[in-house]
């Protein structure tokens, strides 16, 4: 048996439901693929922030860096000002652990209520920039409050950070039949950081002849992810871009109750963290109404991390199987982490 640190970082709002569920789920998968997992659970996010006033010591940073991986539930709370714990925790964490790869994949899954009339086959995976770009916090404001104000937010692109990316995204593309790799930026008028970005997919795609790429400009892109996401199999973006794009992905496939996303640091120098795309979502928080399932995949995506695709893969029918059946019924958090952890143990799939 394998045994693999888990650090989990469950958090505010929904975030610790969800992640119970998916800690259910893996702990039901481990034994068939001869791994366990040793958790640790960090207290963090608001309450200790109002309790102590510590929002991420460097300490516990350490020791959170001292993991296989990290799995999260969700950060933020409105009792907390804006800004505080997504810059000073999810952020932190993502910057310091070298999360460069914002991996947020999405599938219209048989069975799911998508606002699109014409949906066709949505299945592409969005390969959003982590640690650069307007989140990297450079700016400031000066005259703050009178009518001289002045705010910059500077996006902050390296060659090096943007070819690293770029080279993953093409790998990724790569290895899907498909083979397709959409960049998308805005670079008729952001042109410094834009061309940057341009070059290096023209570069890149040199060493990729079999992947094919194209361009987009943002604004384009959500309009195709309406009207014919089919045609997307690989998008590489910036980080700001691929917030706002990732989220129109997650309601054109179901919601954000499905979507999971991996937060990768693909040379390992650090473990990857994994979480949904969702936020804390206080209105409903202990309530038993959060869909834990984006929860759930996000478990999936790690163990394909830790090498365990076959694992993954079942966490992927699970849902499948239980989306199929449970239609638009309404459960609870728990029944359904439970359904899914049942899938997985009978190891159901679908055909
Ligand atoms: C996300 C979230 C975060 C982001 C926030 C909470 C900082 O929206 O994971 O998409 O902007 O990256
Ligand atoms: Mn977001």
């Amino acid at each position: 048996t394998t045994s693999f640190s888990l650090a989990v970082v469950a958090g505010d709002g929904i975030g610790p439901e969800v992640t119970a569920q998916a800690l259910k789920v893996l702990d039901v998968i481990a034994p068939a693929h001869d791994i366990s997992f040793a958790t640790t659970e960090y207290d963090l996010g608001a309450r200790r922030y109002h309790a102590t006033g510590e929002v991420l010591p460097e300490t516990v940073l350490e020791e959170i860096r001292g993991h296989d991986a990290i799995l999260l539930g969700a950060i933020g709370d409105p009792s907390v000002p804006s800004g505080v714990l997504e810059r000073g925790l999810l952020l932190k964490l993502r910057f310091a652990l070298d999360h460069y790869v914002n991996l947020r994949p999405s599938k219209l899954f048989t069975g799911v209520p998508t606002p699109l009339g014409n949906p066709g086959e949505i299945d592409f995976v969005v390969v959003r920039e982590g640690t650069e770009g307007p989140y990297v916090g450079n700016g400031g404001a000066i005259r703050v409050g009178t009518p001289q104000e002045l705010a910059t937010e500077v996006s902050l692109n390296t060659a090096f950070g943007v070819e690293r990316v770029v080279r993953d995204a093409f790998a990724r593309a790569q290895a899907r039949p498909r083979r397709k790799l959409t960049l998308v930026h805005k670079n008729n008028v952001l042109v410094h950081a834009g061309h940057l970005w341009s070059r290096t997919v023209n570069a890149v795609a040199e060493e990729f002849p079999e992947v094919s790429v194209d361009y987009l400009h943002v604004d384009a892109a959500t309009i195709f992810l309406v009207t014919d996401p089919g045609r997307f199999d690989v998008i590489v973006t910036d980080n700001l871009f691929g917030d706002i794009l990732t989220d129109l992905a997650a309601a054109i496939t179901g919601g954000i109750g499905l979507a999971a996303s991996g937060n990768v640091n693909p040379d390992r120098t650090a473990p990857s963290m994994f979480e949904p795309v969702h936020g804390s979502a206080p209105d409903i928080a202990g309530q038993s109404k959060a869909d834990p399932t984006a929860a759930v995949l996000s478990a999936g995506l790690l163990l394909d991390h830790l090498g365990f695709p076959e694992a993954a893969g079942k966490i992927t029918a699970a849902v499948e199987a239980d989306i199929a059946e449970r239609g638009g019924a309404l459960r609870s958090t728990e029944e359904v982490g439970e359904a899914l952890a049942s899938r997985v143990a009978e190891g159901v799939s679908v055909a």
